[in-house]
């Protein structure tokens, strides 16, 4: 039994794209390993600097993770912010990593790039990403190919912290699925919900159709046989099965097929599969009392973990005398 960490940014609405690079390979795992899962409000600061917008960004995560699966009673399941005991970890860790490797963050790169103002947060924010993991000893990170680099720093404190100070933390490994871990948006580009190129998971009738329908697609003569190697095809095949999967590419290699038509069964498709979901996660929205308690319980669960770990840390420092 493994322990598998993986966390959210309550940054927005869920999309496609976070839900099969991550959440649903946590939901899945949850069954044979010890699962921690959480929303990290701490990281979304660096974005979000409005009290009422994150406040309701982060119910609505907790929302999605609970609808979509996350069992509490197998996961412990908590909101990054309740354990603060993180930013402890992190200041400790920032002693150990090179500024030469933060600034080498392609994220952070991007991030400026899109104008972001370079804040102390978003510089260190792999700091606290790699605290987030190290604090609850997580041996696979399920994310999507983006947090490469993340996990990449992470796996560098833990080995130069241990290398210093003694073993006290584990070395992280990845968990990147080959097929899930860069899902294009409707534009082509990675799906993200800084490109504005997302299909949401929880968004109405219309919404979805709207935004399926606008899946970029070339211009080849519909007598013509259609490449595979396109969005339509790489968002279609999320909910297909290696059988449906080998239908589509022969449908696509024959000429005749229309993309229009393609556009109108992705719709149904992603409409049905997530029907029941919307219904656990319209109930838990009206029980905000329940999901609060389930946090909290994970809070202290973590805690307990997270105390432990610390305490080992704070000792191999010479930080108890
Ligand atoms: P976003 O880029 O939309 O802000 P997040 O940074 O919140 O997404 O990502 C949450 C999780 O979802 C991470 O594990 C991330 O790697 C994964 N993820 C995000 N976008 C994609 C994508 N397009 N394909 C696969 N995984 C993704
Ligand atoms: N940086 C991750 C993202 O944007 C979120 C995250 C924070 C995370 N802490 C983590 C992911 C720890 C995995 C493990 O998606």
């Amino acid at each position: 039994m493994k322990r598998v960490l993986s966390g959210i940014q309550p940054s927005g609405q869920l999309h496609l794209g976070n839900y099969f690079g991550m959440m649903s390979r946590m939901i899945h795992y949850q069954e044979e390993n010890d699962l921690f899962a959480f929303i990290v409000n701490y990281h979304a600061l660096t974005s979000i600097q409005n009290r009422e917008i994150l406040r309701e960004n982060t119910f609505s995560a907790a929302c999605d993770f609970l609808a979509l699966g996350l069992d509490p009673e197998k996961s412990t399941f908590w909101i990054q912010g309740d354990v603060p005991q993180v930013t402890e970890l992190t200041w400790l860790l920032s002693n150990v990593v090179n500024v030469g490797l933060l600034q080498r963050s392609t994220s952070y790169k991007d991030k400026i790039a899109q104008g972001v103002a370079p804040n102390m947060g978003l510089f260190s924010y792999p700091i606290l990403m790699a605290a987030d993991i190290l604090l609850f000893g997580s041996e696979k990170v399920p994310v999507g190919k983006d947090q490469k680099q993340h996990l990449e720093m992470a796996q560098d404190m833990a080995t130069r912290f241990n290398n210093t100070f003694g073993d006290v933390f584990v070395v992280p490994e990845p968990d990147i699925d080959k097929e899930t871990q860069l899902v294009p948006g409707i534009d082509g580009q990675k799906m993200s919900k800084s490109y504005g190129n997302t299909i949401p998971v929880f968004c109405n009738e219309k919404t979805l159709k709207k935004k399926v329908m606008s899946i970029v697609t070339d211009s080849t003569p519909i007598d013509e046989p259609k490449s595979t190697d396109s969005p339509i095809f790489q968002i279609y095949s999320l909910f297909l099965d290696k059988k449906e999967k080998k239908e589509l590419t022969n449908r696509f290699k024959t000429p005749g097929l229309k993309y229009g038509d393609v556009k109108k069964e992705i719709f149904n498709r992603i409409w049905t599969h997530f029907e029941p979901f919307r219904n656990k996660r319209n109930y838990l929205t009206n029980h905000s009392d329940y999901v609060k308690n389930i946090l909290k319980e994970g809070a202290q669960k973590a805690s307990a973990v997270g105390d432990d770990y610390l305490s080992r840390a704070r000792e191999a420092m010479g930080l108890n005398y």
